[in-house]
C-alpha cells in the first residue's frame, strides 16, 4: 500500500486489447459454438467414415468415465493434503480466510502470463476496486528460457518504467506494496515466499528451481532502487479466487482456464494434513480457519492411470520442453488444444485421409496451429464453412498444393509460354475437408471442457459440506466460481461444455442432488453452481492478496538483503 500521506489522485481507466484475444473475439465477446450435424458430414471413403469414427470414440469421455475421473480427482486432493510430494501439490498459500470486502489502499501488481507480463496500479475502496492503470509489455520467448537473472531484471525494469510514466499519480518517495502473480508451481513459505517446484507452460529459465521467484524480484527491484516491497506471492488462480470472492462473497473456487489450467479452493485448515503446526499453530482457532489452496491441477494423472489419453497426446507430450509431466494440462489447456489438434490433422493427412494428402508447410510446423483458430472453426455456421476455409486456405496455407502439372503451368507462365490465368484450377479444400477438421475440433474442444468439468465437480464434491453448503441456509445459496482465462473467456461452447459436464456429474451423486432442486428462486443447477467470468481477476487477486498480507503484517522484503 502507499505509505505517504500523500492523496492519490483518481486513477483514470486505461483498458488494453489483447492482440491474441482481438483475432478471435473481434465483434464477439462470447460467440456461441455452431456444431457441425454428423450425419451430414460428407465422406470421401469409407476408410475416412471408419477413421473419423475411432477419433470419435476416443475423444469422447461418457459420463461413467468422467465419474471415474472426477472420483480419481478427489481421492489426488486428499493425498496432495496429506503430505508433500503428491502428485497434486494442493500448495498452501499461507492466505487465511476471503477478502471481506474492507479491504482498502493503492497497490501495485505484477502479473507474469504466457505472453504478456502486465502491471497494474489498483486502487481497492470498501469493497469495490476504484481505479486501475496498467501496462503490458511482451515477453521476449527468450527470455523464457533463459538466465533467470534476465526474466527478473526485465520484471523490475517494467515497473521501472511504469512507475516513470505514472509519476504524476504515484509520488516518488512513497513505498508500494506489490503483489506478485506468478502463474507457476511454487511451494510457499509464507504469504510472499516460496520455491518454484517446476517450470511450466512453455518457460524453463536454468537453475530457478528450488529458489525463490519472490526474492529474485525483490533483488532486481532493489539493484534498480526501487522502493517496491515485494508483499505477497501467489498463483493467478489464487488471485482470480480473491478477486471474485471480493465481490461474491459465497466464491469457493478460482480457475484459471488459459494458455495453462488450474484451480484454487478454500479450504479448512483442520483438512490439510501436511500444514505446518509450528508456523500456523494447532489450536482450536486455528484449525476452524480457511486457507487457500492451490491445487496445480495440470499434473493431475502423471502416472497415467485413469486420463483416456491418445496418441495424440503422447505425441504433444513428447515434444513438449517438459515431457511426462502436467499431463493433464496438456489435455486441456489453451497452449496445447490447436498442438493436439494439429496432430490429429497430420495424422489424417499422412493416411490420405485429408486434404488429399498433402499437409502445408505451415502445418508441418509444431505450435503453428494456434489455438485461436479453434475458436474460428467452431463458431463458423456458413453451409459451405467459409471460416473454416479462411482459416486453413489463408492462415495455413492448405489446398494450395502444387501439383506437378500445376508446377509446370506455372514455370511455363512465368517463361512466357502462357498467359495468366490458364494455370489449371486446383480446387482448394472441399467441403468435406472442413467439415471433418470442424469436427475434429470440436472434439479436441469439448474434451478439454468435460475434463475441467471432472476437477471442478472433483473440487466441489470435496468442499461441499466443509466451505459452502454447510446448512441449508448455504445449500439454498449455492456457490460462486471466479474464471480468468481466454478458454472460458472466448472459446465458443466451452463454458456450457463445462457446465454440462458438471450436470452429468452430479446427476449421479445423490448427495449433490439438492442442486437440482428447482424450487422458486433458485434459478435450477446454474442459479446454485454460478460460473462467474474474472476476465484479468489474477490482477486484482494480487492487489488483494498485497493487502491481506500486510493486514496480517508480513515481514517487508524491501528491507531484506539476503542474496539469492
Ligand atoms: C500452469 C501453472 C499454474 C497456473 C496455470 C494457469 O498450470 O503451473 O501455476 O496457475 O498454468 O496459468
Amino acid at each position: 500500500m502507499l505509505s505517504t500521506a500523500a492523496t492519490v489522485a483518481p486513477l483514470p481507466l486505461v483498458g488494453e486489447v489483447d492482440p491474441m484475444r482481438a483475432f478471435v473475439t473481434k465483434n464477439h465477446p462470447r460467440p456461441a459454438r455452431s456444431p457441425i450435424i454428423r450425419s451430414e458430414v460428407v465422406y470421401e471413403s469409407q476408410k475416412q467414415q471408419a477413421a473419423i469414427a475411432s477419433l470419435v470414440n476416443e475423444f469422447t469421455i461418457l459420463p461413467a468415465k468422467l465419474k471415474e475421473i472426477k472420483d480419481c480427482f478427489k481421492s489426488e486432493m486428499v493425498k496432495g493434503l496429506g503430505k508433500q510430494g503428491e502428485t497434486l501439490a494442493m500448495v498452501q498459500t499461507h492466505i487465511l480466510g476471503r477478502p471481506n470486502g474492507s479491504e482498502t489502499g493503492t497497490y501495485l501488481t505484477l502479473d507474469i502470463g504466457g505472453t504478456y507480463l502486465r502491471v497494474v496500479l489498483i486502487e481497492l475502496s470498501q469493497g469495490r476496486k476504484v481505479s486501475t492503470r496498467q501496462k503490458k509489455y511482451a515477453i521476449d520467448p527468450l527470455l523464457k528460457i533463459g538466465e533467470p537473472k534476465l526474466l527478473f531484471d526485465f520484471m523490475a525494469s517494467c515497473i521501472d518504467s511504469f512507475l516513470l510514466a505514472n509519476e504524476a499519480v504515484i509520488p516518488k518517495e512513497s513505498q508500494l506494496d506489490l503483489g506478485f502473480t506468478f502463474s507457476f508451481p511454487v511451494l510457499h513459505t509464507s504469504v510472499n515466499s516460496g520455491t518454484l517446484i517446476d517450470w511450466t507452460k512453455g518457460y524453463n529459465c536454468h537453475g530457478m528451481v528450488g529458489k525463490d521467484p519472490a526474492e529474485f524480484l525483490q533483488q532486481a527491484l532493489l539493484s534498480r532502487n526501487l522502493t517496491v516491497n515485494v508483499a505477497a506471492l501467489m498463483n493467478d488462480t489464487v488471485g482470480t479466487l480473491l478477486s471474485h470472492a471480493f465481490t461474491y462473497p459465497r466464491t469457493v473456487v478460482g480457475l484459471g482456464l488459459g494458455t495453462g489450467s488450474n484451480a484454487a479452493y478454500i479450504e479448512r485448515v483442520d483438512r490439510i494434513g501436511k500444514r505446518d503446526t509450528t508456523v500456523l499453530g494447532n489450536n482450536a482457532e486455528v484449525i476452524a480457519q480457511e486457507m487457500v489452496i492451490n491445487v496445480e491441477f495440470g499434473a493431475f494423472d502423471n502416472e497415467r492411470t485413469v486420463l483416456p489419453r491418445t496418441m495424440f497426446d503422447n505425441k504433444v507430450d513428447r515434444k513438449s520442453l517438459n515431457p511426462s509431466k502436467q499431463l493433464f494440462e496438456k489435455m486441456i489447456a489453451g497452449m496445447y488444444l490447436g498442438e493436439i489438434t494439429r496432430s490429429v490433422l497430420l495424422d489424417l493427412i499422412d493416411n490420405r485421409l485429408l486434404f488429399r494428402g498433402q499437409s502445408s508447410h505451415k502445418l508441418d510446423t509444431p505450435w503453428e496451429f494456434l489455438t485461436e483458430y479453434m475458436s474460428v472453426i467452431e463458431e463458423d455456421s456458413t453451409p459451405d464453412l467459409e471460416e473454416v476455409r479462411r482459416v486453413l486456405e489463408d492462415s495455413l496455407g492448405l489446398g494450395r498444393f502444387e501439383s506437378l502439372e500445376t508446377q509446370f503451368a506455372a514455370m511455363a507462365e512465368t517463361a512466357g509460354l502462357t498467359r495468366g490465368g490458364e494455370l489449371p484450377k486446383e480446387p482448394a479444400t472441399t467441403l468435406s475437408d472442413r467439415q471433418i477438421v470442424k469436427l475434429v475440433v470440436e472434439l479436441v474442444g469439448k474434451r478439454s471442457a468435460r475434463l475441467t468439468a471432472a476437477a471442478l465437480g472433483g473440487i466441489l464434491e470435496h468442499t461441499m459440506g466443509y466451505t459452502w453448503a454447510r446448512n441449508e441456509a448455504e445449500r439454498q445459496g449455492g456457490v460462486d466460481i471466479g474464471v480468468d482465462g481466454s478458454l472460458h473467456g472466448y472459446y465458443p461452447g466451452y463454458e456450457s461444455d463445462l457446465i454440462r459436464g458438471l450436470e452429468e456429474l452430479f446427476a449421479l451423486e445423490p448427495e449433490m442432488s439438492f442442486l437440482f432442486a428447482n424450487d422458486c428462486d433458485s434459478g435450477g443447477f446454474m442459479g446454485k453452481i454460478r460460473l462467474g467470468r474474472c476476465l484479468d481477476g489474477s490482477s486484482t487477486g494480487a492487489a488483494l492478496g498485497a493487502a491481506l498480507a500486510t493486514r496480517s503484517a508480513a515481514q517487508p522484503r524491501a528491507d531484506s538483503q539476503r542474496g539469492h
